[in-house]
Order: structure tokens, then C-alpha cells, then sequence
């Protein structure tokens, strides 16, 4: 199993302009070309599945059917053990294969939704997604490299639970306000010590694309 975090960060690690707002429209704001995109939409391509937080799936309802990439259609997962995210929500329209990390908490009547939409709920834990079960049942139905896009509280998590191999890091050349989200949000405070793989400006633009790897927390 291989899990890569890919996710865009001001040079003080915030990943969006105030909490509760979608990320996406920075780019447009800083005026990045779309070529430059083709970082993320490569980055996809070499992973059997894309994974959202739950958060950044009811913040920025993105589609990840990219136009971008004609041809190829991602795998979408995301975690919603509670079921929260509302079923006119661009990832639960059965358009591609979609996976939801679900537990045994979670309301029948939501499953059944999932289940007539064609989406696959992969149970995992009594309340929350029992992350390393539930990475487990991915790489049994052939998902074993996993791209995370966020949000910053599930790359803590998962930074925590030691299960990032790879963190891919795109610098925005701006400063937001250090109370919003960061790109590693909460967690335990331990220090992770990471591996500079590689360091590249992207084409002609202001954005920097940083590579490490994790080393074990053990
Ligand atoms: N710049 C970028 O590249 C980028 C990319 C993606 C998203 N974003 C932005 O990031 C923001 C969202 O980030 P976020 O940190 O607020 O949210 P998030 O990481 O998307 O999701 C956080 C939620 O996930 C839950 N969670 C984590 N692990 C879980 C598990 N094992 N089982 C069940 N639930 C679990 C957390 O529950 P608990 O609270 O109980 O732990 C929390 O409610 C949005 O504003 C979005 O626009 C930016």
C-alpha cells in the first residue's frame, strides 16, 4: 500500500483563505495557469484512487471528473461514517467509481442511497474509519496507491497513524491568515522528520512543487 498527500499551501502551510472556504478559487486569484495544473492532474493519473477529508468534500463539492484529463476518470474515496454529505453532492452522482469509508455507526437510510447510487460504503471501525482497516480493504478491491487532496486534518491524522509515505507540497506565493486551516491541522505535536526528494518550479510560474518522503515514526 502506498498513500502520496498532494495539496497546494501558502509559504505559511494554510491551504485556505478562512476555514470553511472552498481553497479553490486561490488559484484563480493568483492567476496560475491551467498547464500548471497538469502536476495534480499527472499525480492522479499515476494513483489507482484519489482521497478527500470529509470536510474538504462538503467545502469545495468538487467533482474530481477532471476536463482537464480527458479520458481518464479518477477513482473517488472519502470517509463519511456519519453520512453528512448531502446526496445532490457532485462525488455521491454514481458518474464514476466512488468508495465512502463508513462504520458501523452509520444510518441505513444513507447506505441505501450509496448503495443505489452504485457506490461502494467500505465499513471499517464502530464509529470512525479505522484508517489503516479501511487502506487495508482498499488494496483488496486493487486500490493500492492512494493520492490524498486534503484536507489538513486527515493529512494530520494520517501523518499520525504513520501511514503517508509520500507528502508533495505546492507553495502559493502568498501569506493567509495562520488561524485557517493548515496543511498538517492539529494533531499530536510530535515532530515528523521528512526526506527532500525533489524541488521544482513549476513552467514559468511563481509555484514551487516540493517532494518528500516520511520517514517512520518508529
Ligand atoms: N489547498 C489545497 O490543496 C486543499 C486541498 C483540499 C482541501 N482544502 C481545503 O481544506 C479545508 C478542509 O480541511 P479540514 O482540515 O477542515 O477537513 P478534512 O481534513 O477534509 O476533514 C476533516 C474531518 O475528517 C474527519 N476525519 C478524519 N479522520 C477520520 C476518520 N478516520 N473517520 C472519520 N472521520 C474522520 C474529522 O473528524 P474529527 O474532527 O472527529 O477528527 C473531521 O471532521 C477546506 O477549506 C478545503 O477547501 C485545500
Amino acid at each position: 500500500m502506498s498513500v502520496t498527500i498532494l495539496t497546494a499551501a501558502s509559504v505559511n502551510g494554510i491551504i485556505t483563505p478562512s476555514r470553511g472556504e472552498c481553497s479553490l478559487g486561490l488559484l484563480r486569484t493568483l492567476s496560475v495557469p491551467r498547464d500548471v495544473l497538469e502536476v495534480q492532474y499527472a499525480l492522479r493519473r499515476r494513483h489507482h484512487a484519489v482521497l478527500l477529508g470529509p470536510e474538504a468534500v462538503l467545502v469545495d463539492d468538487p467533482s474530481l471528473t477532471s476536463h482537464a484529463a480527458p479520458g481518464f476518470d479518477c477513482v473517488r474515496v472519502t470517509l463519511d461514517p456519519a453520512g453528512r454529505i448531502p446526496p445532490g453532492y457532485r462525488i455521491l452522482d454514481g458518474t464514476v467509481r466512488t468508495l465512502v469509508g463508513v462504520s458501523a455507526a452509520t444510518p441505513g437510510d444513507y447506505l441505501e442511497l450509496l448503495a443505489a447510487r452504485g457506490i461502494e460504503a467500505v465499513s471499517c471501525g464502530e464509529d470512525r474509519v479505522d484508517l489503516p482497516g479501511f487502506f487495508a480493504a482498499l488494496a483488496a478491491r486493487g486500490l493500492r496507491d492512494v493520492l490524498v487532496e486534503g484536507g489538513g486534518r486527515l493529512n494530520r491524522t494520517l501523518l499520525d497513524q504513520d501511514l503517508v509515505d509520500e507528502v508533495n507540497v505546492v507553495v502559493m506565493p502568498v501569506v493567509l491568515d495562520s488561524a485557517s486551516v493548515n496543511l498538517f491541522e492539529g494533531g499530536e505535536g510530535s515532530l515528523r522528520r521528512l526526506r527532500l526528494a525533489s524541488c521544482e518550479r513549476l513552467g514559468e510560474s511563481e509555484l514551487v512543487w516540493l517532494r518528500y518522503t516520511v520517514e517512520s515514526a518508529g
